[in-house]
């Protein structure tokens, strides 16, 4: 957001920011999106969400939009229960921050594809992707072992068992996980660890921030070769999304730029086309480039911060 020197802008810039800290630290303001499970559909639900307003999720036709996706999502801040884990019940649907399914849409999955979930845990984008398709392959990696068990816990919630056989969970570091299976996969998803706004304006103390202040600065060299290993295990032409949910420039374009100034086999993919249509339930902030979208909150659109970046690899080096 560079908004230039002028005073004019600078107080503008400002009177923003301050808005924005205040729908990012007041969780009243925050709104819970209804990822509906398409393996256990809420019809029920669907007609009580209907008359109390709820609308679907891009309704405008967005170039790729599969039908069997359902999100339904409110302008007034609410939240629905969350559902209990019960061994044998699939759950009928997941509360998430819409902005979260705009990076799993410009995966663009189809049935069959070989996918890659690097950094899964507790699964949303994960489940999000089997709404989309059902993937040949899919493997959803994590490196903390405690959200390895939220991961696989989620999965098993949302999943049935036919499909559950063609995901891989594994508990690896995802900096390796492109030497030991180089050029494997269709489709790379990059949720990156980072800066998380959200929890790191609302919940800091000052122990906290002081450590979450010298995390911060290691974020960007971990995205990093984070990216660098999802690159080795994308096979030539396949597509790569980055994401994460901070406003930070140095862990969105900056590292995006840094990849495709060290990646020759590395293109960027325009995506402002999804910006355009679904600027009815999401506010976006310029970015600076045309592969990359930044959603910020806004008060009736409290979702974001979520910078999605999409890069495909060419087929000759
Ligand atoms: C933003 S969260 C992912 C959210 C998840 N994609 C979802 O939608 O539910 C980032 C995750 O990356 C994990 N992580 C951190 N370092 C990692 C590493 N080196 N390799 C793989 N995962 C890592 C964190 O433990 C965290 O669970």
């Amino acid at each position: 957001m560079n908004l230039g020197r002028r005073p004019g802008m600078w107080c503008l810039a400002s009177v923003f920011m301050s808005l924005l800290r205040d729908i990012l630290t007041s969780p009243s303001c925050w709104q819970h999106a209804i990822l509906f499970n398409r393996f256990n559909y809420p019809f029920e639900l669907e007609k009580d969400l209907h008359l109390k307003g709820y609308h679907t999720l891009f309704q405008e036709s967005l170039p790729y939009y599969p039908k069997s996706m359902k999100c339904y999502l409110s302008r007034i801040p609410s939240r629905m229960p969350s559902e209990r884990h019960q061994i044998g019940n699939l759950k009928k649907y997941y509360l998430l921050n819409a902005a979260s399914l705009i990076p799993v849409l410009a995966l663009e999955l189809r049935d069959g594809e070989k996918v890659l979930d690097l950094c899964a845990a507790p699964g949303g984008k994960s489940v999000a992707m089997l709404q989309c398709a059902y993937p040949g392959y899919l493997h959803c990696n994590e490196y903390d072992s405690l959200r390895l068990r939220w991961l696989r816990q989620t999965l098993e919630s949302f999943i049935p068992q036919p499909l559950v056989n063609v995901i891989k969970v594994s508990e690896l570091d995802g900096r390796e996980v492109g030497d030991a299976q180089p050029e494997k996969f269709d489709k790379v998803l990059v949720d990156a660890p980072c800066s998380n706004d959200r929890s790191w304006l609302f919940s800091s103390d000052s122990q906290k921030a002081a450590c979450r202040i010298s995390q911060r600065r290691n974020l960007p060299v971990l995205q990093i070769e984070l990216i660098r290993s999802a690159v080795k295990a994308l096979r030539p032409g396949g597509l790569l999304v980055y994401s994460t949910c901070t406003l930070s420039k140095a862990e969105n374009q900056d590292v995006i730029n840094e990849i495709l100034n060290s990646h020759s086999n590395m293109t960027p993919v325009d995506i402002k086309e999804m910006a355009r249509t679904c600027s009815q339930d999401f506010t976006f902030a310029p970015t600076g480039q045309e592969c990359g979208l930044l959603v910020i909150p806004e008060r009736g659109k409290a979702w974001g911060p979520m910078y999605v970046a999409k890069l495909k690899k060419s087929w000759t080096i």
